[in-house]
Parts: structure tokens; C-alpha cells; sequence
């Protein structure tokens, strides 16, 4: 097939394009609120195991699958009351939820990587409830960069990244959140953070109470979220957090009003949300040769700071 169009504006053609190749097994890389996902037909584990290969993703660390409705996800897991209300209150949005999985549940065991849970959430973009309810399946997807690089929040970077393993991109703008989904286990009585991400822990804990937070990493042999390994979300130069100035050869990513010679600012008014939209794009922009490393300013550890410094700390993480 040819590749030359393998970019396109999500038209009503393109959908109907993106819907036929996913029900055919094929991947569609498509945006999101939070970043672009490489989305698979999430019943097919043909189709599931062509994302692990095209991101080289190991086959331990489970998929979110993405939904168009709350009664698709009742079909494939059980909501409690608290789950229930989690995804009447952040449904449509950036909150991943990690639920028992129904038996009988029309998903690739692949896809949660054999786990008895599974993650779920109904993205907050049009392209890609558009292109759910076209295909009509659950689709299985990743970020959809390599794994461990940085996540693609512009079609561009998806190209980059994956380039001629997807066959076709859906091209929606810039990613709203910037960040990832914040996913929440609340399989068991204790509802735990196993990541955080576009929701603030904050805003959860205002809705169902106290979340634990879980500080696994990927130095347990089996961490309860498998894919929060060490070192990911990385660009090719290292990163640098918590940086207050920059040193010699270093590009600085700035934040809020700075002295500081900042080659990027991720919000020069200071604002969380602004700076997670732009987090990964811009570190995309300074992963340049001309720099030694990238270094970062310090990010409040609050709202969606939480997440950025999450990210941050991933990227620079020893490398694998
Ligand atoms: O915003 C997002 O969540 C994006 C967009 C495309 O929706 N997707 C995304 O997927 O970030 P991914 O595969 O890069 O991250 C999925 C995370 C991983 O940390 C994975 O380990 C965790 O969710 N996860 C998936 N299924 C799980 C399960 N059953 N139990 C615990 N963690 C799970
Ligand atoms: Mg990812």
C-alpha cells in the first residue's frame, strides 16, 4: 500500500478509511486529548500483537483499551458504585480506570497482557470517538511512539517515530492535555494511582476520598502497573530536572517567569496546564545535537505538576 497519504486530515473519507483498516487488524495512529494512540482492534490478538511489535513494546506491560460509551465498558468490566461514579464525573477525559475484567469479556487476552483486570477509558476528542464508534470495536492503544521514547503529542511526531509500521495517521492538531491518562486502580477496596496524569490526583480524592499512591518501580519484579518501567519518555540527550540554571552546553527548559537564559519556556506564566501540553513537544525541539543535555526547571508538585515531574523523572531515569 502506499505510504505517500499515510498522513491525513481526519476527514469523513479518512474515518471511513481508519474504521475498514482497524476491523482488517491494521494499526491507525489517531489523537487523543492526552497524546496520539496506536490503535488496534482491541478484540483481535493479531491485531493487538501488531502494536507490541511496531513499538517493540514488551508483551508484559498491558494495553488501555479505549471505548466510546460507558455501556461498551460495562460489557467488558465490572463497575462497582465507586467506579461508577469515577467515570460519570471524568468520562469522557484523560482517567483510565483499572477494573476487573468481565469472563467472557470479547477482548485479546493479549491486550491485558493476561492480567484478570483491565484499564479502560473513553477518550475526550472528537477524531477518536468518531473513529470508535466507525469502527465499532474497542480499540487497544498505546502512546504511539517506540517504547520508552517520548510520547507523540502532534501527528508529526507519530511519523517520526513509527513512520511506515502504521498505515495510516489520523492528523487531529496538537494534543489538548499534553500528558497522558491518569490511571487509577479501583479493582480492589483501595483505590491506588498507579500513574499520574491528566486528572489530578486532587480532583479524584475530591470525588471518591483518599487514593493511595503508588510508589512501585520498576525495580519490583512485578510492579503493579507494568508500564511504569525506568527510563522512558526519554529523548535522546539527557534530562536533567530540578534545574534552577542551566549549565554550560545545555539547552534550559524553562517555567514561569525566569532570569535564567530559557531556550524554551514551558509556561512563561507559570501555568500546569499549559506547560503539560507543551512538555513533551518541546522536548521533542530541544533533543538537539548542539546540546549536551536538556535541563529543566523545578515543576510545583501539584495539580498536573504531578505528572510532569512524573514524565521528567522517567526521562531521566538510567537508561535500559
Ligand atoms: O492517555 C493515555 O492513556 C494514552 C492515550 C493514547 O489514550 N495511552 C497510553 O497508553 O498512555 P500506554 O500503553 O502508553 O500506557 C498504559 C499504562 C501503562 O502504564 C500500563 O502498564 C497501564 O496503563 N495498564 C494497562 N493495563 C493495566 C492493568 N490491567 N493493570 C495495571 N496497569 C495497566
Ligand atoms: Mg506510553
Amino acid at each position: 500500500m502506499k505510504l505517500r497519504h499515510a498522513i491525513e486530515r481526519p476527514t469523513r473519507r479518512a474515518a471511513l478509511r481508519a474504521a475498514r483498516l482497524l476491523r482488517a487488524g491494521r494499526l491507525v495512529a489517531f489523537p487523543t486529548e492526552t497524546v496520539y494512540g496506536l490503535g488496534a482492534d482491541a478484540t483481535s490478538d493479531r491485531a493487538v500483537a501488531g502494536i507490541y511489535a511496531a513499538k517493540r513494546r514488551p508483551r508484559h506491560n498491558p494495553l488501555i483499551i479505549h471505548v466510546a460509551s460507558l455501556a461498551e465498558a460495562r460489557r467488558l468490566a465490572r463497575f462497582d458504585a465507586r467506579a461508577e461514579a469515577l467515570a460519570r464525573a471524568f468520562w469522557p477525559g484523560p482517567l483510565t480506570l483499572v477494573l476487573a475484567r468481565r469472563a467472557g469479556a470479547r477482548l485479546s487476552r493479549l491486550a491485558s497482557a493476561g492480567l484478570r483486570t483491565v484499564a479502560i477509558r473513553i477518550p475526550d476528542d472528537r477524531v477518536a470517538l468518531d473513529l470508535l464508534r466507525r469502527t465499532g470495536r474497542p480499540l487497544a492503544a498505546p502512546s504511539a511512539n517506540r517504547s520508552g521514547g517520548v510520547s507523540p503529542t502532534r501527528a508529526a511526531h507519530v511519523r517520526l517515530s513509527l513512520g511506515g509500521r502504521v498505515s495510516l495517521i489520523l492528523d487531529g492538531g496538537p494534543c489538548r492535555v499534553g500528558v497522558e491518562s491518569t490511571v487509577l486502580d479501583v479493582s480492589s477496596p483501595r483505590a491506588r494511582l498507579l500513574r499520574p496524569g491528566g486528572v489530578p490526583l486532587e480532583t479524584l480524592e475530591a470525588t471518591i476520598g483518599a487514593i493511595e499512591v503508588d510508589s512501585a518501580t520498576t525495580e519490583e519484579a512485578r510492579p503493579a502497573s507494568p508500564g511504569r518501567l525506568l527510563s522512558h519518555y526519554a529523548p535522546q540527550r539527557p534530562v536533567r530536572p530540578g534545574a534552577s540554571e542551566p549549565r554550560a552546553g545545555e539547552a534550559y527548559l524553562a517555567f514561569g517567569r525566569t532570569n535564567q537564559p530559557a531556550t524554551l519556556n514551558l509556561s512563561p506564566t507559570g501555568n500546569l496546564a499549559e506547560a503539560a501540553a507543551n512538555l513533551f513537544a518541546m522536548l521533542q525541539a530541544l533533543d538537539r545535537p548542539e546540546f549536551s543535555a536538556i535541563a529543566v526547571a523545578p515543576i510545583p508538585q501539584r495539580g498536573l505538576g504531578r505528572a510532569i515531574n512524573d514524565r521528567l523523572k522517567r526521562a531521566a531515569a538510567p537508561r535500559r
